[in-house]
């Protein structure tokens, strides 16, 4: 695919992995809809960045997404990319009285929200010459966290419906890619202590993969994490886990 003049929408592309999908795809040419619900934020990455708008939404909300939907689908500009790259990772006890509602609110932001997006835009997508959805999902599909536990559901749950939807559109010129980060060096990651890879990285790789038409993007660590979990399934689960194990649940 070519970048140039292509038109992007990027959810949570005002900081960390976001940000740099935000400046990668800026500086290749394409113009660049940034999504999140922190106002200042968006009109920091606005300012500071070339050919990008900004809309205010929190996904985690049905009609926020139906607005975000409306808004992408009545503009005047069409859309190329999508990519659902927002997302929170959180640390809680099954046991804990509020771990349903815990659950909830991380599978919309986590899992309903791409899905929503994904199926929603998918007509308009269609339609373009070149187009394609990156979902970021996360190399821990490979073997999952214990203590993330609404995270690592929602990671596997998107990877496979990325997988579904590559198969229900391959005929079509749609490419359906997607991002396996390994732990990458944002606020998501801020209480894990194990090696991380810069952002900057990630979304290096992630436009080498849409130039090259690549289906799955595994970068740093998640190339060795991929090839461990076809291995030493349960080696690598109980090694990952051990260093999550770590991190004190969230408040
Ligand atoms: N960091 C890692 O190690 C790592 C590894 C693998 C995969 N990933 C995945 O990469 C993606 C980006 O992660 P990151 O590390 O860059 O996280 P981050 O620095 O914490 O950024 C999260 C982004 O999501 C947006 N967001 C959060 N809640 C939202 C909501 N309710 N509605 C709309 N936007 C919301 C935030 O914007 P606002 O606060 O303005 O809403 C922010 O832009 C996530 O899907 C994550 O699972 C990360």
């Amino acid at each position: 695919m070519k970048i140039d003049g292509k038109y992007a929408l990027v959810t949570g592309g005002a900081v960390g992995i976001g940000l740099e999908i935000t400046r990668a795809l800026s500086a290749a040419g394409a113009s660049v809809l940034v999504v999140g619900r922190d106002r200042a934020k968006l009109e920091s990455v606005g300012r500071l960045t070339p050919r990008v708008t900004t809309f205010v939404a929190d996904l985690t909300v049905a009609d926020d997404r139906e607005r975000l939907i409306e808004h992408v689908s009545t503009g005047a500009t069409p859309l190329d990319i999508l990519v659902n790259n927002a997302g929170t990772m959180q640390y809680f006890a099954l046991t804990t009285p509020d771990a349903q509602v815990r659950i909830d609110r991380e599978l919309a932001l986590d899992l309903q929200a791409p899905i929503h997006l994904a199926t929603a835009l998918l007509p308009r997508l269609l339609e373009r010459p070149e187009a394609a959805i990156v979902n970021v999902t996360t190399g821990l599909v490979y073997a999952p966290f214990g203590n993330t536990p609404a995270y690592s559901t929602a990671k596997a749950g998107l990877h496979a419906f990325t997988r579904s939807l590559r198969w229900q559109t391959r005929l079509s010129r749609l490419k359906v890619i997607d991002l396996l980060p390994p732990a990458v060096a944002t606020e998501l990651t801020a209480r894990y202590d194990g090696p991380k890879i810069g952002p900057d990285k990630v979304a290096a790789d992630l436009l080498e993969g849409l130039r090259t038409g690549r289906d799955e993007i595994r970068p740093g660590q998640t190339k060795a994490l991929y090839a461990l979990s076809r291995i030493a399934p349960g080696f690598i689960f109980r090694a990952l886990n051990k260093q999550a194990d770590k991190v004190p649940f969230d408040p």
